[in-house]
């Protein structure tokens, strides 16, 4: 296998990963607030992951924004901004009304419903957005699946 492919195959895994993770921790109220919130702090992680395994893109990125060459690709470059912002609010405002575990770590909060509106608000703006950046790797998506197909019927047809 190349490494190129292996490189993809990791990919895929985590972002796999990462989606079924987030899908569950949309719905607390059937997770439960404690399960809930190590899934949030566990997503936050493999966020990490995900971005150092994109640094190049990241890199290439700045480098770009900040020569004079004009940029094609500003959607996915502003897209992958807000999703960052808004990742950090949710997290960082989860741990604001955390009552498990910042409970347990011996920090106790402010009791304030303002942070569980915001929780609340940045929690549907992130699912949008993530929704978006998904999208947008639609195609990458569709074309690995395409080739693990196309890879499986010839190994079958070598076999035979
Ligand atoms: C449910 C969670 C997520 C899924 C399923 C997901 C999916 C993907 C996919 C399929 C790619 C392209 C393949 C790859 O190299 O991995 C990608 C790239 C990328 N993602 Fe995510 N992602 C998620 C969350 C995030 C978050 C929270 C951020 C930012 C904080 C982020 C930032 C990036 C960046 C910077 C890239 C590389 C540039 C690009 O191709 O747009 N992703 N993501
Ligand atoms: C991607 C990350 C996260 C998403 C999408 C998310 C989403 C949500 C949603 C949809 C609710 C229900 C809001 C409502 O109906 O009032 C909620 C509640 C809550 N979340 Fe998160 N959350 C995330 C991360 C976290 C983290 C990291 C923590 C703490 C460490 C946390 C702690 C809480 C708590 C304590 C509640 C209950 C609030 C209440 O009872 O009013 N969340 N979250």
């Amino acid at each position: 296998m190349s490494k190129s492919q292996t490189r993809n195959r990791m990919s895929a895994l985590i972002d796999s990963i990462m989606f079924g993770v987030f899908i569950v921790t949309t719905a607390p109220q059937f997770t439960g607030i404690s399960l809930h919130e190590w899934l949030g702090i566990g997503l936050a992680g493999i966020t990490v992951v995900h971005l150092v395994r994109n640094w190049e893109w990241i890199i290439a990125t700045i480098n770009r924004l900040l020569s004079t060459e004009r940029t094609q690709n500003k959607t996915s470059i502003i897209l992958n901004i807000v999703l960052f912002v808004l990742f950090t609010l949710v997290t960082y405002s989860g741990i604001a009304i955390s009552e498990d575990i910042m409970p347990w770590l011996g920090i106790t909060w402010l009791e304030n419903t303002d942070w569980r509106r915001l929780h609340d608000l940045f929690s549907t703006l992130t699912v949008v957005t993530m929704a978006a950046h998904i999208a947008l790797h639609w195609q990458w998506i569709v074309q690995l699946f395409q080739k693990r197909q196309r890879n499986k019927s010839h190994t079958h047809v070598e076999a035979n």
